[in-house]
Order: C-alpha cells, then structure tokens, then sequence
C-alpha cells in the first residue's frame, strides 16, 4: 500500500494505472475511521481494480465556531486499517497541498445546498463541494463511495457530478448502525455513555416516523409531530431540523409518498449528530 502526501505522486500513480486500463474506485475520508467508513473501503475493494482513499479534514467545510480543530483524527491506526483492507493508495495532503495561498476557486450547488444541513452549516456544502471536486480531478475515479447518513451530501454530490459532466460514478451505501441504533460517525467520539444513550432518540424518532408510514400514515404534520414528541422527551436533546422532504428535490413533502428523505439533525449537549431514513 503507497501513501503519498502530495498531488503530483497521486496524479502519477493514476497515469499508471490509467496506462494498464484498470478502473479506480475512490473513497473520500476525513479519517478516524469507523465501520461505516470499511463498509465504503471494503465495497470498493470488491468492486473496482484499485482503491485510493484519502484522508483529509476539510478546513473549508466547517465554520470559525465549528469543531475543526477538536475533530478526532488518529492518522496511524487509519493507515493499519485500511492496509489490512486491501487498500493500493492513501492520500493524506496537508491543508496547504489542496489550499495552497492565494487559493481562490469554490463549487456551489444553488438551492439544495441551503436546506437541511445547510441552512444551520450555511457553507459547509460549498467545502464539500470544492473539496470533493479537487479530490475527483486528482484521483480521477470510476466510481466514489459515500455513506447515505449524509443523504443530502450525496444528492448535492451527484448533482455537481451531473451538472459539471463529471466521469464519475457517486455510489451510496447503507448507514451502519451500533446495535442500539445509533448511526455511525466520528462525531460519536464526542459522547459519554449517558448522552450516547440520549443520542438513541434520533434513531427512535426515525422508527416510529417510518412505522406510521407502513401503516398508513399519509399527513405529514402528524408524523412530525410524533418525531418531534420522541426527540423532546429526551432532556439532552435539541432539535436542530427535523424534515420530510423529496428524496431527490430535497423540498418538503406536503403528502406521505414512495421517494422521501426523513431526515433528523440533533444537538446532544453541544454536539451535532444527523439521521436519515428513505421510505
Ligand atoms: O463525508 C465526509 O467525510 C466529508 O464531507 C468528505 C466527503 C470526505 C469531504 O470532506
């Protein structure tokens, strides 16, 4: 397995492998790796010749009061793991490599990018979207793994990648789940064991949301009302959205139908996790 730091030797090892006409399957990582995050690596592996994952904290998705700095990082158990994985490539560049000064360029996807998530982390996808873009013309992928707890990074994702006539195919998997419910995430690591427990309203929120669908459910408002219920009786909990909305537009819902998102963001103490479900 080959970790490089530098854009030069990435763009290097995809000549060659463009030279011997094997596809490349890319994950794009900001580290401290969890099973959601293998459930990715081990997907590509499978499927795609070659894996190059990167690890890079993204400083331009996060917001001056955001937790750039205290987000968890652990580079040397990343690169154990991902070795035992199959993984070909690490790219770890620093902030300078994929920002160096001067660095003036952003990527914006209009209208979804101002909803759910956006509309409390007013710039985050425009970071995610800068940041992926440069990774994809780096990497120059066949196919790129994301995890469907960020549902709404992967519709904006595949819209920029439709828009921008990019030759990439972004694939969303499943979210991986603790046993209790809870979704994965590196953000986790911020809980202690009583607040992870309050965390569980997220998930049980989306169960009862998803239970009166199948049985029928068809008012919108009623169902949140109930997710809403759920999530209050939880002490720790703050709600920051809770949305039913298009899977694909991203509006809200006026009626239950086959393709919705119902999507939930919580703040547990001071920490923001997010939770989704497609019905
Ligand atoms: O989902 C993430 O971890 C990040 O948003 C991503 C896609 C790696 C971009 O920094």
């Amino acid at each position: 397995m080959k970790i490089v730091k530098s854009v030069c030797e990435v763009k290097e090892y995809v000549k060659e492998l463009r030279r011997k006409e094997k596809n490349i399957g890319f994950v794009p990582t900001m580290g401290y790796l969890h099973a959601g995050h293998l459930s990715l690596v081990r997907e590509s592996v499978r499927r795609c010749d070659y894996t190059v994952v990167s690890i890079f904290v993204n400083p331009t998705q996060f917001a001056p009061n955001e937790d750039f700095n205290k987000y968890p990082r652990n580079i040397q158990s990343d690169i154990e793991i991902l070795e035992k994985e199959g993984v070909d490539l690490i790219f770890i560049p620093g902030d300078g490599e994929m920002y160096p000064e001067g660095y003036q360029t952003y990527v914006e996807v209009k209208n979804l990018q101002d909803r759910l998530c956006g509309g409390s982390r007013p710039n985050f996808f425009k970071g995610v979207c800068t940041i992926v873009l440069k990774l994809f013309n780096i990497v120059t992928p066949d196919i790129s793994f994301f995890g469907q707890k960020d549902a709404q990074q992967v519709v904006i994702l595949k819209k920029m990648v439709c828009d921008l006539n990019l030759d990439v195919k972004i694939e969303a998997l499943p979210i991986i789940r603790e046993k209790s419910g809870l979704a994965l995430s590196s953000r986790n690591e911020y809980l202690d064991k009583k607040q992870k427990k309050a965390a569980l309203c997220l998930s049980r929120s989306l169960i009862r949301a998803r239970e009166m669908v199948e049985t029928g459910e068809k008012n919108v408002a009623l169902v949140l009302k109930s997710m809403k219920t759920e999530i209050e009786s939880e002490p720790l909990a703050r709600i920051d959205y809770i949305e039913i909305v298009d899977s694909e537009s991203l509006q809200p819902v006026n009626q239950i139908n086959d393709k919705m998102l119902i999507a939930v963001a919580v703040f547990i103490n001071n920490v923001r996790l997010i939770d989704n479900i497609i019905v």
